[in-house]
């Protein structure tokens, strides 16, 4: 959709982008501390907006951690997830059932920043310290953010229905897919993690619950008692309920999620596919087994190496004054 005024200079940049992404994957162009001098308040700034406004609305805090996600799996981490489109064709129209919130949240991010420093602080970059101080607000570890993407001119919603992995995923295309961007098998487990906040509606698992294999039966691997209770709140076609992924800490963050999964209530496909495989399945095990002695550190850990995906080289695309507008 929002592919800027020139069309040439648009396709130069894809090429650029195709050609640099093995390096800039690698995250060559970022810095912990980016803004240090252009915007020294900068981190401060998000901190401080993201505080008042979990104190007001708390459950924002799960759809706020998921927007970094949501950008940087698809064309990367530039912004893209959101860009506004008067016909409703940029990414986050691509799954208006069960959609992402946050955004004028984030504008509101956004808005004092440009205040304290004017068109210096990217989008991209402001998804991916809100994410960080979203974790630490609801009882994560504190990591540090590498900063200095720029945010791109393009988003479609086609490639989000094409390249964010449904829930309904194995393990086997959920490993592939995270390996596509340079993720692990532990990243994919660690990053699951992030699951112990916020909610989901009832369509991502309802066939887990009603009509597994087209049949009218559950899925045998999830717990029957789970099953029992989810169909409690989760009518067949419910598409408006929402229930906690983590439920009775679905505001915490913390290893509650990866003991459901344990106990057959993970509550997607994708959750309960940490399972069928030793090395997920065996960090699971270990995390329970010392109360989570590694997971709040690797967390951080495995939220940096997401934040490099496809970022933008250094002078290609921009900052953004208004995050839902190419400038
Ligand atoms: C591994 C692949 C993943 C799949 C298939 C997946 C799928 C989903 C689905 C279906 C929902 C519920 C959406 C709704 O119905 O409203 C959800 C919510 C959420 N996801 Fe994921 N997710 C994945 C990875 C991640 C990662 C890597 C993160 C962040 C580190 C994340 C963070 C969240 C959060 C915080 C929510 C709650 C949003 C809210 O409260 O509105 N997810 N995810
Ligand atoms: C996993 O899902 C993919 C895509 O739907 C499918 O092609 C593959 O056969 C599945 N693998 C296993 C082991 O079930
Ligand atoms: C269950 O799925 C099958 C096959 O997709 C479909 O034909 C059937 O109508 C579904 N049943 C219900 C109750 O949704
Ligand atoms: C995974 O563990 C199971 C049981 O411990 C074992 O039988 C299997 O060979 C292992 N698979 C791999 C790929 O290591």
């Amino acid at each position: 959709m929002a592919c800027p005024k020139l069309f040439l200079s648009c396709l130069l940049l894809e090429l650029m982008f195709f050609f640099l992404v093995p390096e800039v994957a690698q995250g060559h162009s970022l810095k912990v501390g980016f803004y240090g001098k252009a915007c020294p308040n900068a981190e401060a700034i998000v901190k401080e907006v993201i505080g008042q406004i979990l104190s007001v609305a708390p459950s924002l805090s799960g759809p706020l951690l998921r927007l970094h996600f949501h950008d940087c799996f698809v064309r990367g981490c530039e912004g893209s997830v959101l860009l506004d489109s008067p016909t409703y064709q940029s990414e986050k129209y691509a799954f208006r059932k069960h959609g992402l919130r946050g955004y004028q949240e984030i504008d509101r991010v956004k808005t004092a920043l440009e205040k304290a420093c004017p068109g210096i602080v990217s989008c991209a970059d402001i998804l991916a310290l809100v994410a960080r101080d979203v974790v630490v607000a609801t009882g994560g570890l504190f990591y540090d953010v590498e900063t200095g993407r720029r945010d791109g001119y393009v988003s479609i919603s086609e490639e989000a229905r094409r390249d964010l992995i449904p829930p309904t995923a194995n393990i086997t295309t959920l490993k592939a897919d995270f390996a596509k961007r340079g993720l692990s098998a532990k990243d994919l487990v660690i990053l699951s993690g992030g699951h112990t906040i916020g909610n989901s509606h009832c369509s991502p698992f309802s066939n887990r619950l009603y009509n597994f294999t087209g049949k009218g039966d559950a899925d045998p691997t999830l717990d029957s008692n789970y099953i029992a209770r989810l169909k409690l709140s989760c009518k067949p076609n419910d598409q408006t309920t929402l229930v906690e992924m983590d439920p009775g800490s679905a505001r915490t963050f913390d290893i509650k999620y990866f003991d459901l999964i344990l106990k057959r209530r993970g509550l997607f496909t994708s959750d309960a596919a940490l399972l069928d495989d030793n090395q997920t399945k065996a960090y699971l095990d270990f995390q329970i087994k010392t109360g989570g002695s590694t997971f709040f550190k690797d967390f951080g850990v495995s939220m940096v190496k997401m934040g490099r995906i496809g970022v933008l080289p250094k002078m290609a695309g921009e900052v953004r004054k208004v995050c839902t507008k190419v400038n």
